[in-house]
């Protein structure tokens, strides 16, 4: 079977960047996008392809050759349900916040909203794809509500988690470590819809790396993969404490430890803690299915990751407020980076966020610099800790336009995000706009200790 209409519901970070791929990839096949969310698809058909609404290196270039010719974006979900004979869902899957399963289990009432739609409107046989990261056995459900709401036509249930990370999403679709595509292998309808899947994907991946499995075991490798992940940043984050106390530095143990084959070099970099969409969401929902299973052991293990990480932002932050003599009440403190990672303007659970909650606990008076991050996210960000009123967080913070800026008076200035425009600052400038001490913290290792001491600054870093 070939197919020739795509349609993905979601028009966000995983479903943007993966479609437009597709399209590029893909001409013969339409593929198009649609989204609930007006102002989202309005920014994707922005006339100037620098507008759309995610920032991701070499984006704009691949909207920009696909767009209008085979890659579409709209909020006519019906219609595209209607035409499509392939159905990515790809909409968010937050963590729960009421009911059973509060702040942990995966929210799926926009995953149930888009199957009883996809039922509602179908009138041919689709292939419906689960490309939102979801838990063990959603499909099974997705299953049940489609042929029991839909109209008598067939589904074929596939799941394709998507492993893209952020900042680097182009690349890693373009040249992926492995598509990953479970479905009904046992029977002739299942393995005809896999063999569909795939043989989009093979127009740019090796088939190699095409790994086809059961449903069960795709949907359980994603949440697998983000726990190893992140349980590696927490590993080497619990290290940097106790490299901070005995004269170890955490580069040189990541490096040393890293270049045992065995263990491999990648995702070894201490930090004030991780951050993103993903790994906390994730594990929270591993640990949920688990303890659902009776498995606390398990649930535990895992939980002790976002533990550890909850730890290394907290500790980053006490780190601040002890160095500057037990107290930042009324003093300024400049964050520069708000972004989980570098270059991304994303900032859902970036460790930003909790530093400046705990600082301004504290009284601090924040000033924040981040070269993509908008003003409005940054109170976003904060009035949704709900800490504080909303008047209360833009008394108290001040987001500006440079590092320069950010630095005029300022006590301390902490380093968040490993922008790599903050290691080619004018340091001396910035240390002669702060006040004396000039306090540094380095949360990433992005800074040369020895250069910014010769300059003067009291130099902190994470893990050393
Ligand atoms: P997102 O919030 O950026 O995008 C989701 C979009 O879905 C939103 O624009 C929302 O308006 C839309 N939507 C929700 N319900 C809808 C409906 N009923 N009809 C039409 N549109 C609807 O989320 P995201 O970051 O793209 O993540 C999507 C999924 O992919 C999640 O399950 C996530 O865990 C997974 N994932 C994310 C990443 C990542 O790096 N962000 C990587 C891999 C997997
Ligand atoms: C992650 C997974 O990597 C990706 O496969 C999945 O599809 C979505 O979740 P993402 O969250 O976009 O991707 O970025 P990632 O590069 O994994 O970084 C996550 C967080 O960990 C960031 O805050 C990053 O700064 C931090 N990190 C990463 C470290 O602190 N140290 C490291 O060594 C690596």
């Amino acid at each position: 079977m070939k197919i020739k209409n795509i349609c993905c519901i979601g028009a966000g970070y995983v479903g943007g960047p993966t479609m437009a791929v597709i399209a590029q990839k893909c001409p013969e096949i339409n593929v198009t996008v649609v989204d609930i969310n007006e102002e989202r698809i309005k920014a994707w058909n922005d006339e100037d392809v620098e507008n759309i609404p995610i920032y991701e290196p070499g984006l704009s270039n691949v909207v920009k050759e696909a767009r209008d010719r085979n890659l579409f974006f709209s909020t006519d979900v019906d219609a595209a349900i209607d035409k499509a004979d392939m159905i990515f869902i790809s909409v968010n899957t937050p963590t729960k916040t009421y009911g059973i399963g509060k702040g942990m289990a995966a929210d799926l009432k926009y995953i149930e909203l888009c199957a009883r739609q996809i039922a509602r409107v179908s009138k041919t046989d689709k292939i419906v794809v689960e490309k939102s990261t979801l838990p063990v056995r959603t499909a099974e459900a997705l299953k049940n509500i489609l042929d029991n709401t839909g109209n008598g036509v067939n589904y074929q249930i596939l799941s394709n988690p998507e492993f893209l990370a952020e900042g680097t999403a182009v690349d890693d679709l373009m040249n992926p470590d492995r598509v990953l595509i479970g479905g009904d292998i046992d029977t002739t309808e299942g393995k005809k819809a896999v063999d569909a899947l795939v043989d989009v994907y093979a127009h740019w991946v090796p088939r190699e790396k095409l790994l086809t499995t059961n449903v069960w075991s795709s949907e359980l490798s994603k949440l697998t993969a983000n726990a190893f992940l992140a349980q590696r940043v927490s590993s080497i984050n619990a290290m940097s404490e106790l490299c901070e106390k005995t004269g170890a530095d955490v580069n040189e143990v990541s490096k040393a430890v890293g270049m045992d084959s065995r263990i491999g070099s990648k995702f070894l970099k201490s930090s004030v803690g991780f951050g993103g969409s993903c790994f906390q969401k994730d594990i929270l929902n591993l640990v949920y299915i688990s303890k659902s299973f009776g498995l606390h052991e398990v649930a535990d293990y895992w939980e002790q990751v976002i533990l550890m990480n909850d730890h290394q932002k907290r500790r980053f932050a006490a780190k601040i407020v002890q160095t500057l003599f037990n107290t930042v009440s009324g003093k300024k403190i400049a964050l520069l980076g708000w972004a989980f990672k570098k270059d991304t303007n994303d900032t859902r659970e970036s460790a930003a966020i909790y530093v400046a909650d705990y600082l301004l606990n504290e009284q601090a008076e924040i000033v924040v610099y981040d070269p993509k991050v908008k003003t409005e996210q940054i109170y976003a960000d904060l009035d949704y800790l709900n800490t504080r009123s909303s008047e209360e967080n833009k008394a108290k913070v001040k987001v500006v336009n440079t590092a320069y800026e950010s630095a005029k008076g300022a006590h301390a200035i902490a380093v968040l995000t490993e922008w790599d425009e903050f290691k080619d600052l004018d340091w001396e400038k910035i240390y002669k706009e702060m006040l004396k001490p000039a306090f540094l913290f380095d949360g990433r290792r992005l800074l040369e200790r020895s250069t910014k001491e010769k300059i003067g600054f009291e130099f902190y870093a994470i893990g050393s």
